[in-house]
């Protein structure tokens, strides 16, 4: 079932989505060569605390960190590291949900430690380009949830040759970690296509692989999800809300 909020809970998810916004961008300050994804992972979790709110992700079905700090060929859910050391030229994204008052945001950004490879620079700036033009899709009068998957799939894939991960979508969020619907980052036929309506909070968040689209779970601790030809993918994540004037980034400052 799809929870639409009201404008005093979209104003909630807002104030959660503001520190949630602060607290990515003064990790570009923290990720340098050097530092463990342990040592990242608590700066946030301390960030969100001064600021009175909780980092969902802890707990959420058993998740043992703060925030899913994923290295390279990690495209989503590694756990921070004491043994995780950044290194220069790798890439990491860092998936954060803030729960103030019982409103959640979630929101992602892919950091660059250092000079990256051209190819992976590139992997990154289209990949931020494809959150950016799947809240464009959102934007169009009478947009419905397949325009976004077909914008995301679009730039990624048919402009790019990028690999589209299927196995995990974007959705909805606010009340909760994950709620309905699913938001693919491609065109599901037989996934919902409802338009688009005042009090739809989604997360939109292209996870964007270097090559095959086809990831594998790590066996081992349940969590880390890898591209399994071991090239890197990248992720960017906004919490959007639709109202009555359009849409809203409610995880931007
Ligand atoms: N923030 C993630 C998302 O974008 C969810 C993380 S689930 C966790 O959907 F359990 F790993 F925290
Ligand atoms: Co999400």
């Amino acid at each position: 079932m799809i929870q639409l909020k009201n404008s005093t809970e979209i104003a909630k998810i807002r104030e959660s989505g503001k520190i949630l916004a602060e607290c990515l961008l003064s990790l570009d300050e923290v990720i340098k060569p050097g530092i463990s994804t342990w040592d990242v992972d608590r700066i946030a979790h301390e960030f969100i605390k001064k600021h009175h709110a909780i980092p969902s992700c802890l707990g959420y079905c058993g998740y043992p960190a703060a925030t899913c700090t994923s290295i390279n060929e990690v495209v989503i859910h590694g756990i921070p590291s004491k043994k995780q050391i950044l290194k220069e030229g790798d890439i990491i994204s860092v998936d954060i949900c803030v729960t103030l008052d019982g409103y959640v945001s979630d929101s992602t950004r892919t950091y660059e430690v250092g000079k990256v490879s051209d190819e992976v620079h590139k992997l990154n700036v289209v990949t931020r380009e494809c959150l950016y033009l799947g809240i464009e899709a959102a934007r169009k009068k009478g947009a419905r949830l397949h325009d976004i998957g077909a914008a995301v799939f679009r730039h990624a894939f048919t402009e790019n040759g990028y690999g589209v991960v299927r196995d995990y979508t974007g959705h909805g969020v606010g009340f909760d970690v994950h709620e309905e619907p699913s938001v693919p980052n491609y065109v599901e036929p037989m996934s919902s296509n409802l338009r688009l309506k005042p009090g739809l909070v989604l997360a939109i968040e292209p996870m964007i692989n270097m090559g095959t689209w086809r990831i594998k779970d790590d066996r081992k601790d349940g969590w880390t999800v890898r591209t399994a030809d071991g090239k890197p993918a990248c992720h960017w994540e906004h919490t959007i809300a639709v109202t009555d004037h359009g849409i809203e980034v409610l995880t931007e400052l």
